[in-house]
């Protein structure tokens, strides 16, 4: 009896265990969507709109953590949410984004290009909705510093530290700890408050360089590369000073949370640019 009970609770254990996460958590994804949807032109809102499955409501945001419900039933798309480097602080495509078994392309910056190009080519053999909803994601993925950590902890998630006074890992800190403290400290617990804030900034704040965030020239299909990058840099600086079981408090979140909500700025912003660009023929923000 008392060993049934054991193995159900262990039973329990491994099957309730969330896999290793590499994704924003769902807040994250949500805001870098809603923000998206912002700064969408008329053409492109319409087109992404037409594209989404009918669970989603009419709401881009709403479809933007699917992907990371498609693990299991996609294996193939799990190496597509971040691209690790062997902790040089740098993002080199040629030498960074495979899949483990050596596939070129496998990674955050490859998907972003694949699914772009899916969606500007209407031959394409993809299935549009998932094109869109996989594309979303991916930007997202790609402004979470820790995608693009060192291949040898997996983007910090087996550096297992404390958060005040519950156990995480620094992957985890940066998907959802930071942004979950933010809005309980500051938001009320309200996303669209935590959303709003962020997006008055975008046109306050960062008035100045929120054009330069958009602005892509590249050979490349888009310049997720460039934001690769961006994200191994400020990667190498989350992990300063982090080591196994290091305790992260106030000095940590509040170092962290400026650099979340301006990443989750930019991704909403690029997200927008990069829809704008396929369906929208032009690539000027559009405020609204
Ligand atoms: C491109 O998208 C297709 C369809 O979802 C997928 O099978 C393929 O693995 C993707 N490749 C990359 C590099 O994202
Ligand atoms: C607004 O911008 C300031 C200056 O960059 C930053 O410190 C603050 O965290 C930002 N707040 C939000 C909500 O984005």
């Amino acid at each position: 009896m008392a060993l049934l009970l054991l193995l159900h609770v262990l039973l329990v254990t491994v099957v309730a265990r969330p896999p290793a996460a590499h994704a924003w958590g769902k807040d994250g994804h949500y805001m870098v969507c809603k923000i998206a949807e912002s700064f969408l032109t008329e053409e492109a809102s319409t087109a992404v709109k037409d594209l989404l499955p009918g669970w989603a409501g009419g709401d881009l945001a709403e479809t933007c953590a699917w992907a990371d419900r498609q693990r299991f039933r996609y294996r193939w798309s799990s190496p597509l949410h971040f691209a690790d480097n062997p902790g040089d602080c740098k993002f080199s495509y040629a030498r960074d984004c495979h899949n483990t078994k050596g596939e070129k392309d496998m990674c955050v910056v490859g998907a972003i290009n694949n699914y772009t190009a899916a969606l500007e080519d209407s031959s394409s053999p993809f299935d549009p909705t998932e094109s869109l909803m996989f594309l979303a994601h991916f930007v997202g993925d790609v402004h979470q510093p820790l995608h693009c950590g060192h291949a040898e902890d997996l983007g910090g998630n087996t550096i297992i530290v404390h958060w005040y006074r519950r156990k995480s890992n620094l992957h985890h800190v940066w998907d959802v700890n930071v942004i979950e403290t933010a809005m309980k400290e500051f938001y009320d617990n309200d996303l669209s408050t935590m959303t709003q804030a962020i997006q008055r900034n975008i046109t306050e704040e960062w008035a100045n360089e929120e054009k330069q965030w958009e602005t892509c020239r590249s050979r490349t299909k888009t310049c997720a590369d460039k934001y690769a990058e961006e994200s191994s840099k400020l990667a190498c600086k989350a992990y300063e000073g982090v080591e196994q079981d290091s305790t992260l408090e106030d000095d940590y979140f509040f170092a962290a949370l400026p650099v979340v909500q301006k990443r989750i700025a930019q991704g909403g912003v690029r997200l927008a640019a990069i829809l704008n660009k396929i369906f929208g023929g032009n690539s000027r923000l559009q405020s609204s």
